[in-house]
């Protein structure tokens, strides 16, 4: 393949990558968004494995290499679960950065590169820069997956004096960046390099740890921004417009997302990136245990008084949560939903934007279930409504219905906006236990007078109501 079609079919992928973002801003478009970035990125890897710059001795290496990526890929995307998602995300971020990191000490060490004077200063910060963003995606992206996976607990790291300790380690960053800039030689400037480096894991390490369970979705999407940022950086490396585009792309729709669930979460942005928010104001989360328990009594119900107060109400909100992707409830909730509508009942669904564990978790479930779109409402639109509302239905949801994020000043999740499922005449939590959500703070909405709890399985228990409704 020649330079000119190369570049022709690097701006056609740009194109189609750009009109892929397009598509999935909204959930009708977005298959048709998926099936652009799919096209786009075939022919961006197909321009560049036969482009001009692939010589025929690398050529074989490249497909072999594609061949174990992709076998592996294609492994992972099969077994994984839909709750395994964001984990595996997070995994797949890691190695964006750990690429960027391997380009750049390989573009230092590449003898081949015949530059000089101001053009060779260049590229070395290129080098410098794109490992600095590379090892902290790498590392922070790492520690993301385990707090996701459970592996690592959710609770704050909060080290004393970690925001001088944060400082001191980017004035050291930038001052060995001067020495590596003006190192005479590849060895000279090695030193400064992997010392960067490490200190960019550790800030990598350190700012995932300190953040708090229920902020993790404002970590995980700037994790994706910074994946972007470090293709980017490994497009200026390699001399690759469209890796530099894309990056682009990527690092600023991330950088989008991330201020997006800033609002959502009530936060400021520096504050995630200065690690240790989500600990309600800098102190460790709310004890448990009795002392913290809330007041009131835990009220029961059965599914079949369940079925009995659905059937008698006007309006209903249903408002998933992360159980509701374990239990794989959806298609149970759609034929409740259904059925609801054929008697008239005014139903529609509560998302809130950090429900489950990966932004737009629960809008992608319901549109497998083919929820009509029309009733699916983020939680901004319908919060007003839930005091003429006669049942808010919770389906394996916890933080983002705890009424605690609005009274308890000292709660990890303080600040944080709610769905209000309280205000509703009759709200009903369904889940298996009273064990806490993702951030681990007890919810006072479960000893509300006018909350019931249906205790089970999501799925076991919707298929009972669904049962009862039907006879
Ligand atoms: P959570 O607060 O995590 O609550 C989910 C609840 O579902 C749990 O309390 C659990 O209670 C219940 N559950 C689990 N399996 C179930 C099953 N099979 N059947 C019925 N119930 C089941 O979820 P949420 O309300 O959706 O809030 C999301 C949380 O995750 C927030 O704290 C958010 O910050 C965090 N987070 C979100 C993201 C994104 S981007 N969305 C990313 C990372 C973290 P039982 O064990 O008693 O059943």
């Amino acid at each position: 393949m020649n330079a000119n079609i190369a570049t022709a079919s690097y701006i056609g992928a740009t194109i189609l990558f750009i009109l892929s973002l397009g598509g999935l801003s909204n959930p009708e478009t977005s298959r048709r968004g998926n099936l652009y970035g799919m096209i786009g990125m075939t022919i961006a890897v197909l321009a560049t494995v036969f482009g001009p710059r692939v010589t025929a001795a690398g050529l074989p290496w490249i497909v072999g290499a594609m061949v174990v990526g992709g076998a592996i890929g294609l492994y992972a995307a099969r077994i994984v679960k839909m709750t395994q998602m964001p984990e595996l995300v997070a995994l797949m971020h890691s190695l964006v950065g750990l690429a960027a990191c391997l380009v750049g000490f390989a573009s230092y060490i590449d003898t081949s590169i015949a530059i000089t004077g101001a053009e060779k200063s260049i590229h070395e910060i290129e080098i410098y820069v794109g490992i600095l963003i590379g090892a902290v995606t790498f590392s922070g992206s790492l520690i993301a997956f385990g707090k996701l996976n459970g592996k690592i607990g959710g609770s704050p790291m909060l080290l004393p004096g970690r925001h001088w300790m944060n400082l001191v380690g980017l004035l050291v960053v930038i001052w060995f960046g001067g020495s590596f800039i003006n190192a005479h030689s590849i060895s000279d400037g090695m030193t400064p390099l992997i010392i960067m480096t490490v200190i960019a894991l550790l800030f990598g390490i350190h700012m995932v740890m300190a953040i708090g369970g229920a902020d993790m979705p404002v970590v995980v999407s700037m994790l994706n921004s910074y994946s972007g940022w470090a293709a980017a950086a490994t497009g200026f490396m390699l001399s690759n417009d469209l890796l530099i585009v894309i990056g682009a792309l990527v690092g600023s729709s991330g950088a989008i997302l991330s201020y997006i669930m800033c609002r959502a979460m009530n936060r400021s942005f520096i504050s995630v990136i200065a690690g240790g928010f989500g600990t309600g104001g800098g102190g460790t989360p709310a004890p448990k245990g009795d002392a913290a328990q809330p007041a009131g009594e835990v009220v029961p119900i059965s599914s079949a008084e369940t079925a009995e107060l659905l059937r008698e109400a006007k309006s209903v909100i249903i408002v998933p949560g992360y159980g509701m992707a374990v239990a794989q409830a959806q298609h149970t909730v759609f034929e409740i939903t259904k059925l609801l509508r054929a008697k008239g009942v005014n139903i529609r669904f509560g998302i809130h934007p950090v429900a489950g564990r990966m932004p737009g978790h629960m809008n992608v479930l319901l549109a497998e279930a083919k929820v009509p779109y029309d009733i699916v409402m983020e939680m901004d639109e319908l919060n007003d409504d839930f005091p003429q509302t006669d049942v808010a239905m919770v389906i394996g949801a916890n933080d983002i219905v705890n009424p605690g994020a609005q009274d308890d000043p000292n709660s990890p999740i303080a600040g944080m906006p709610v769905l209000e499922v309280w205000k509703a005449k009759t709200s009903i939590v369904m889940k298996r236990s009273m064990a806490s959500g993702y951030a681990g703070v007890d919810n006072p909405l479960f000893y509300k007078d006018n909350n019931r709890m249906l205790f089970g399985d999501a799925k076991k228990m919707l298929d009972e109501v669904l049962t009862a409704l039907k006879a």
